[in-house]
């Protein structure tokens, strides 16, 4: 059975879509950079992942209701795993940790919305399962991770307004 999204949450389902999408950019660049094993096993197990996920909404979200600036998240996306992979490992780890952290409350507001309506009880564990995996993904960063140097605090701040501003673009556009 087909999935429904409700009206009311296409728009997030926009933002999604271009989320999942940066996420498979972000990975792709940090296998294009990193010769680390742990990192490349990483990254690898992430990607296919995240390429599952954007498959997912892809089935589920009309192209007609996706965001007209893909070019521009596949772009975020990538600087957002090339920049840290330049700096080595521990910046690839912590940035993962910042990013699924904002992914995970991005996914709660919209299982906060659909409430308990019955009708909304499929869409809403298929949200859940995508907020699940991405929880997975930032304990895997945190424990992989030595202790976040202030530079890497700093830095995931960036990551935070600058995700913050594409879900309210994408929301848009
Ligand atoms: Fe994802
Ligand atoms: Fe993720």
């Amino acid at each position: 059975m087909k999935l429904t999204i409700p009206d009311f949450l296409i728009p997030s389902f926009r933002t999604n879509h271009a989320g999942e999408t940066g996420a498979v950019f972000i990975y792709k660049a940090i296998l294009m950079v990193s010769r680390d094993s742990e990192v490349i096993d990483f990254s690898k197990s992430h990607l296919k992942t995240e390429s599952e996920h954007l498959r997912m909404i892809e089935e589920i979200l009309e192209k007609k209701y996706r965001s007209k600036l893909i070019p521009l998240w596949k772009i975020a996306g990538f600087l957002t795993g090339f920049i840290p992979a330049l700096f080595g490992k521990n910046f690839i780890f912590a940035t993962i940790y910042y990013v699924e952290s904002f992914v995970e409350k991005h996914y709660e507001q919209q299982i906060k919305s659909l409430g308990s309506i019955k009708k909304y009880t499929n869409i809403k564990r298929f949200i859940k399962k995508l907020q699940d995996d991405e929880v997975s993904h930032k304990n895997e960063a945190r424990f992989s991770a030595k202790k976040f140097s202030t530079l890497q605090v700093l830095w995931g701040r960036i990551v935070n307004s600058g995700s913050s501003f594409a879900v309210k673009l994408s929301k848009k556009i």
